[in-house]
């Protein structure tokens, strides 16, 4: 008898709910790590006097050939593979018959997925790790050969002090740096293995876990089944760290956007990374960096998605785990992207010197006027008073500040001499900056060799 409320009720399970339920259309990425996991369990299972060396021999290659329809493209999903796992096992059983069934014993789709997921995360620091060094490699190299250029430094996006190109290239390249150390921090609470926690309690079959972890090469084992299943702090971590880097993009894109406005015009994006208008033709947008400023926020999402959907979940797992995986796929492949189009961005702008240079106002230097007094004796509190006042004179004069004469300059003080012409020199600026993290010349070459340093590790 058909049920009552019939219509689009088919089977036992609402076709609607089933769509609902699976997560293979985008767990298939883990393709390989359930592979490999597998492969490692049959081991154990192994050595846990489950299976004979032959039935996991016989796994271990139709695994093999699992993973190969996979790579070329000739796996057929059917209808009833729910997940990565699923598909799998039920592919192993048509390849190998019923070996493959014994293949699960002991374990739960909970440890196995738990598993799957830090497995296929390790490789993707691996690869994210690769790309923040590619990127600090080319940001580096310009620095290195544009160290001559003198360029407007900014607070409030007010000019503030001459600085090297160079030298804010590198401040970006500073957060980078931090990025790249803490994921390689984050590895080892990666590099924890759940296989063999089964369901919630733990494996029935004296699964030798150590011999997992040596297999699967992690390195540490889960203190405790239940907490194992449940686990997904690793990639609330990971996902932080990608929401933190894209912050950092973000910010390196905004500097980017800005220079390259016609007002600024420090720096032209090369036209493989811009796209024109469709209306108004002289326009050149810049919209990788504005991609990259706009993904943040979806990254972001991805990180307090997450947490929302940890929150709440009672111990061990519960189905609202599975909505862990979107996230994190998205993230890792939001923020590969995003660095391989920053390293394109960065290593084909054009950049103006010309443009910078012209930006260097006098008034930039009322700094240096005031340590020019420092270094005549007179309080930086009076200098910087005194300072002032020669801006405003200046201003009131209708003249930059280098155009005051010796007698304007000592009607505010008597310590003003001759050698006073010598602070009006945006490169004698940036050279007095000379401590460690400074913006001369030789504070910003270690700098880069301090980053090359950091590379070669
Ligand atoms: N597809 C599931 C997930 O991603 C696998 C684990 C299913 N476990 C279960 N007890 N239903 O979370």
């Amino acid at each position: 008898m058909s049920k009552l409320w019939g219509g689009r009720f088919t089977g036992s399970v609402d076709p609607v709910m089933e769509r609902f339920n699976e997560s293979l259309s985008y767990d298939k990425r883990m393709y390989r790590a359930d592979v490999r996991g597998s492969q490692a369990y049959a081991k154990g299972l192994v050595q846990a006097g489950v299976i004979t060396e032959e039935e996991s021999e016989k796994i271990h290659n139709g695994l093999e050939q699992v993973l190969k329809e996979w790579q070329d493209g000739t796996f057929k999903i059917v209808q009833s593979d729910e997940d990565i796992h699923t598909a799998n096992e039920r592919r192993l059983a048509e390849i190998i018959g019923s070996a493959a069934g014994k293949l699960h014993t002991g374990r739960s789709r909970n440890d196995q997925v738990a598993t799957d997921m830090r497995i296929w995360l390790l490789e993707q620091v691996d690869t994210l790790s690769a790309l923040m060094k590619d990127l600090l490699k080319v940001t580096i190299a310009r620095a290195q050969s544009e160290i001559d250029h003198i360029m407007p430094g900014y607070t409030h996006l007010q000019r503030a002090q001459p600085i090297r190109w160079s030298h804010f290239l590198l401040s970006h390249c500073g957060f980078f740096i931090s990025d790249l150390k803490r994921l390689q921090d984050l590895r080892p609470r990666i590099s924890v293995l759940p296989l063999g926690s089964g369901p919630l309690a733990g494996n029935p079959f004296a699964m030798p876990r150590d011999l997992l972890q040596k297999e699967l090469g992690f390195d540490s084992l889960s203190l405790n089944s239940m907490q194992g299943v449940a686990d997904r702090d690793f990639i609330a971590e990971f996902l932080f760290w990608t929401t933190m880097v894209m912050v950092h993009i973000s910010r390196l894109a905004e500097d980017l956007i800005i220079y390259s406005s016609s007002e600024f015009g420090f720096v032209t994006l090369s036209d493989a990374y811009s796209t024109g208008s469709s209306i108004m033709p002289q326009k050149k947008n810049p919209d990788s960096l504005e991609l990259l400023r706009g993904k943040t926020g979806r990254v972001f999402g991805d990180f307090t998605g997450l947490l929302m959907t940890l929150k709440g979940v009672p111990s061990t797992y519960n189905k609202d785990l599975q909505e862990d995986k979107e996230p994190m796929f998205d993230a890792a492949h939001t923020i590969e992207n995003s660095l391989l189009v920053l390293q394109g961005v960065i290593s084909t702008m054009n950049i103006h010197p010309e443009n910078m240079r012209r930006s260097l106002t006098d008034d930039m230097l009322a700094t240096d006027l005031a340590e020019y007094l420092v270094r005549k004796g007179i309080p930086f509190r009076e200098t910087h008073h005194i300072s002032g006042s020669a801006v405003r004179l200046a201003e009131e004069s209708k003249i930059s500040l280098s155009q005051l004469t010796l007698e304007q300059l000592q009607s505010l003080s008597p310590k003003f001499e001759k050698d006073v012409e010598e602070v009006f020199s945006f490169e004698t600026s940036v050279e007095r900056r000379d401590v460690v993290g400074g913006t001369s010349r030789r504070a910003v070459l270690e700098q880069i060799e301090t980053v090359k340093a950091v590379l070669e590790k």
